[in-house]
């Protein structure tokens, strides 16, 4: 057999006392005998912690059943792993106040109680679940939960945004325009430009079987043709362009190229992003930076896309700091579900707050995973939730009820 543990967090329901607690504690008790499961909640009032052990199949069955119950909420997966041996005793079912350590119920007498002793108060026991439990005592897992449960109510949807379709014929190149918004603003921010092919083909129909030399050639001049399209659309705010770190090195004079068209067509550099992925930027570090000295000489700003998702990360930021950090989507999706991700995701937040590095989340679709993202306190998005790409255009924005809602109450604040 298989022995498998499994730790979620979760939120009790407002009608769920002492006296249901009490009643779970009970019904589970008989249930996880059966099935040889051990099943351990901590539990501080307000949230629940349950660490479940036993083999796969049974332990995936019973969180079924769990997830079903309305006496909770927000549930979020912590760990999810096979374990060597059990570390939470014989099967059955505790409850520990999560607080004080005090075991209220306990199926195996003092065997347990003493496991429970070690495995709260011993600074050496350094086991995963042990230290999810410690940093569930110290209230780290109690976040963001507020916006979740906000009544979606009054508000329609607000429609805000530039609508104007380009004539594809009229330039060389093709592109679509996804908005990134800033929430707190209730505004579209920034357009990313994506490259295209006519009639709005994938991007690979327009790059592959490219020499070096003509994709860097392409790279640079196709993005001429994005600025005069963003221009034309009459639209005011930052334009985040794809550019290869080497096509910025080897077409000579492009900096200057971009910076000189888009002062043509009164676009400021300064509101221009220039977006590399991780991999790109850490392939070739010299050529990179090389880079990235003369477009912010230039004015440009600089994001790093997909965040997350290549092999760079933390240490490509110890030696660059970028204006913006987009949070790969692959890190964004299902984050209301997801404990791990959720840490990532705070400390992008932390660390980028403490850098003065703007975080944008991409690839946002789902409701409540923008619920949580906006309450983990990120304001700029990107995703089919907002808008989708538009060829040859920008699409309008959908704005949620719950962020119109929100927002009134933050610009009160920030008034008061
Ligand atoms: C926080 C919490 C923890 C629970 N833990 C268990 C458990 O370890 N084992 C279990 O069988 N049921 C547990 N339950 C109860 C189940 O949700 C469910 O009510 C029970 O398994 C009976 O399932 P049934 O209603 O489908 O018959 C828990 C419920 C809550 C709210």
């Amino acid at each position: 057999m298989t022995l498998h543990q499994l730790i979620y967090r979760s939120k009790k329901s407002q009608w769920v006392g002492s006296a249901e607690v009490r009643s779970i504690i009970e019904r589970s008790s008989t249930i996880n005998k059966n099935m040889s499961i051990s099943g351990t909640l901590l539990f501080d009032g307000e949230y629940f912690l349950q660490v479940l052990e036993g083999s796969q199949s049974e332990v995936l069955e019973c969180l079924c059943r769990i997830q079903a119950d309305p006496a909770h909420s927000q549930l979020v997966i912590l760990l999810d792993e096979t374990v060597d041996e059990r570390e939470f005793g014989t099967p059955g079912m505790q409850l520990i106040e999560s607080q004080t350590g005090i075991v209220s119920k306990l199926e195996d007498g003092l065997s347990n109680l003493s496991i429970f002793i070690r495995m709260l108060d011993n600074p050496g026991m350094k086991s995963k679940a042990n230290m999810i439990i410690k940093a569930f005592r110290k209230g780290r897992w109690n976040i963001c939960d507020e916006l979740i449960s906000i009544k979606k109510s009054a508000p329609p949807p607000q429609k805000t945004c530039v609508r104007k379709s380009i004539v594809e014929r009229s330039y060389p190149h093709y592109f679509a325009f996804q908005p990134i918004v800033d929430v707190n603003l209730m505004k579209v921010t920034c357009v990313e430009a994506l490259i295209r092919g006519f009639g709005g083909t994938p991007p690979y129909t327009v790059l592959n079987d490219l020499e070096p030399e003509a994709l860097f050639k392409l790279d640079v001049e196709s993005k001429l043709s994005a600025l005069s399209m963003v221009g034309e659309m009459g639209f005011e705010g930052s334009i985040a362009l794809n550019l290869l770190p080497m096509s910025l090195v080897s077409y000579q004079g492009s900096v200057e190229l971009i910076a000189k068209h888009a002062k043509s067509l009164g676009i400021s550099p300064r509101r221009l992003v220039i977006e590399v992925t991780e991999d790109q930027a850490i392939e070739n570090l010299d050529v990179f930076m090389e880079a990235i000295k003369t477009a912010r000489h230039a004015g440009m700003r600089l994001s790093i896309d997909d965040f997350g998702a290549g092999y760079a990360g933390l240490s490509l930021l110890a030696d660059f700091q970028p204006h913006k950090i987009k949070i790969d989507r692959k890190i964004v999706d299902n984050i209301k579900g997801n404990g791990p991700r959720q840490a990532i995701v705070k400390s992008v937040i932390e660390f980028s707050e403490r850098l003065g590095i703007e975080v944008v989340a991409e690839g946002v679709e789902d409701e409540s995973d923008l619920a949580w993202l906006f309450a983990a306190g990120i304001r700029n998005f990107q995703g089919y939730y907002f808008s989708r790409p538009a060829y040859m255009s920008l699409h309008e924005v959908n704005w949620p009820d719950f962020l119109v809602e929100d927002i009134d109450w933050v610009s009160q604040k920030v008034e008061a």
